[in-house]
């Protein structure tokens, strides 16, 4: 055969193996992985690299309205360039519905505005607001048919808040349809209430974000989300985990054999609540929900990535600028109820755990590959054609240097924020080559995507595996309640 693109010698690093050999790629497939291959026309000498797939990030906030209102500062441009820079070669950002929507609106809008923006591959989740009979019923369940096989609701935020009467309505519906239900875990109650008198005090600073999300909050949420979702039978993810308390609550539940899945990011990883005490308004640049806590959490976040609690690492990106556009609405005057909510981490995701987690021994360059690729495309029905290094797959390749060095600085980055809380921080290893549906997007520091390169894929049901010693258990419910669907027929 004759292949369009050959990667040879590099050092290969699939979800299950490392070992040295050529790929051959055809018509934007791997279509080929063997010892020697010949040179294709276009040939890419990889010795010394490390050739792993292309990042998934399926955590990710791009031209989005976020629930306080405020637009993200990075467009589908922005966002998938940056991105594709840090070795990402597919995102499943939100398409967020807030009160009053349409379901097929939103959706119609974003894949509009994605569709001329995009450099690499992307799907989209739902952010579901309103839990109506007619958005469950009806747009939902069509959204799920037609391809967005996976929906986040919140537990907390007065705009987008459920309770758990509606949790359980959205849960039978995910439940039934096959699509993954994604959680955002905090006690609203308890971070309300701890907010109106660190305010009253007078205490608006932005560590007082931290102390308003407090990790019981995220453990009690976390627990109750899982109690929901065993009591359905029905497959959850809890993303964002950040506690210490959350994860021990999910491993928990999953060695009884409950179907919940879990993410963590790189803010869990490398930012503690101290961040937040900065100078002035500083700390707003490490304002996100839940809050990075303390060192212990930060250990228990890295147990968590290796014993299998925690499946799946994104970036959660979520960019507000240091401005009035995002973090700070009323200036200086703007309060830590009132800074937008998240981080920037798109592009240093993977350079951030390739560095402090490969090479610095705490994970295995396979479990590299499963955290950051393999198992977003099983969570997330995209397993048939990304998210590894095998024949068949879409050519995703991200071809690593692994002494490259790099001081971070938010002026290399290719995002739209003006900042990077990772500022100063020296990592070593840097995704050189990046490869998308077998077309080089990024070389030698220069981009070589169009905008509207990157395609839509619509997703397959989830069928994540669970890995654990027991079977799940019979729910009850389920049962007594004549539970009918794709939850309730083997699926994890
Ligand atoms: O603080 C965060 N994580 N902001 C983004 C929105 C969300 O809840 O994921
Ligand atoms: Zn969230
Ligand atoms: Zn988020």
């Amino acid at each position: 055969m004759e292949f369009d693109l050959t990667i040879r010698n590099g050092r290969i690093t699939t979800s299950k193996e490392t070992f040295f050999a050529d790929i051959g790629v055809k018509d934007g497939k791997i279509a080929a992985i063997a010892p020697q291959l010949p040179a294709a026309a276009k040939d890419i000498d990889a010795t010394g690299q490390w050739v792993m797939p292309g990042g998934i990030d399926s955590h990710a906030h791009i031209e989005q309205f976020s629930g306080m209102g405020v637009m993200c500062a990075d467009d589908f441009y922005s966002g998938t360039v940056s991105a594709a820079f840090g070795g990402t070669t597919t995102i499943i950002p939100f398409a967020a519905q807030h009160k009053g929507m349409r379901i097929p609106d939103v959706l119609a809008d974003y894949a509009q505005r994605a569709r001329s923006k995009a450099v690499i591959d992307y799907g989209f989740h739902l952010i579901l607001s309103e839990a109506t009979p007619e958005n469950l019923q009806s747009d939902l369940v069509q959204a799920i048919a037609d391809g967005v096989t996976s929906l986040k609701v919140y537990m907390t935020y007065d705009a987008l808040k459920l309770d758990d009467f509606q949790l359980l309505d959205v849960m039978e519906v995910a439940g039934r349809e096959g699509a993954m239900l994604m959680i955002h875990a905090e006690n609203h109650d308890v971070i309300r209430w701890i907010a109106r008198k660190l305010l009253a005090s007078g205490k608006t600073a932005p560590k007082f974000h931290a102390v308003a999300h407090d990790y019981l909050a995220e453990g009690e949420a976390s627990n109750r989300a899982i109690a929901l979702s065993r009591l359905l039978d029905v497959p959850i993810l809890l993303v964002h985990v950040s506690a210490t308390e959350a994860i021990d609550v999910i491993r928990a539940a999953r060695q009884l054999g409950s179907k919940v899945h879990a993410e963590s990011c790189p803010q869990y990883l490398f930012l503690t609540a101290e961040d937040l005490d900065a100078e002035g308004l500083e700390g707003a640049k490490f304002c996100c929900s839940p809050p990075p806590r303390d060192p212990r959490a930060q250990e228990a976040v890295w147990q968590g990535f290796q014993d299998g609690t925690l499946g799946v690492y994104s970036s959660d990106h979520a960019p507000y600028r240091f401005d009035t556009t995002g973090k700070l609405p009323k200036g200086e005057a703007t309060t830590f109820k009132e800074m937008a909510n998240g981080v920037p981490g798109i592009e240093l995701r993977l350079p951030l755990m390739f560095s402090e987690g490969v090479l610095k021994g705490r994970i295995t360059p396979e479990k590299f590959v499963q955290l950051t690729a393999t198992n977003h495309a099983q969570m997330y029905g995209l397993e048939h054609c990304k998210g590894d290094i095998a024949v068949g797959l879409d050519a995703d390749i991200a071809i690593w240097d692994p002494q490259l060095q790099r001081t971070i600085t938010w002026s290399d980055l290719h995002d739209n924020v003006g900042y990077t809380p990772y500022e100063g921080k020296q990592i070593t290893g840097w995704p050189v080559t990046v490869i998308s549906r077998g077309a080089v997007v990024v070389q030698d520091q220069q981009l070589h995507a169009q905008p509207g390169q990157g395609q839509y894929i619509p997703r397959r049901c989830p069928q994540p595996l669970l890995n654990n010693p027991l079977q799940p258990q019979p729910s009850s419910a389920a049962r007594w309640l004549g539970l009918k669907g794709k939850a309730w027929s083997g699926q994890a």
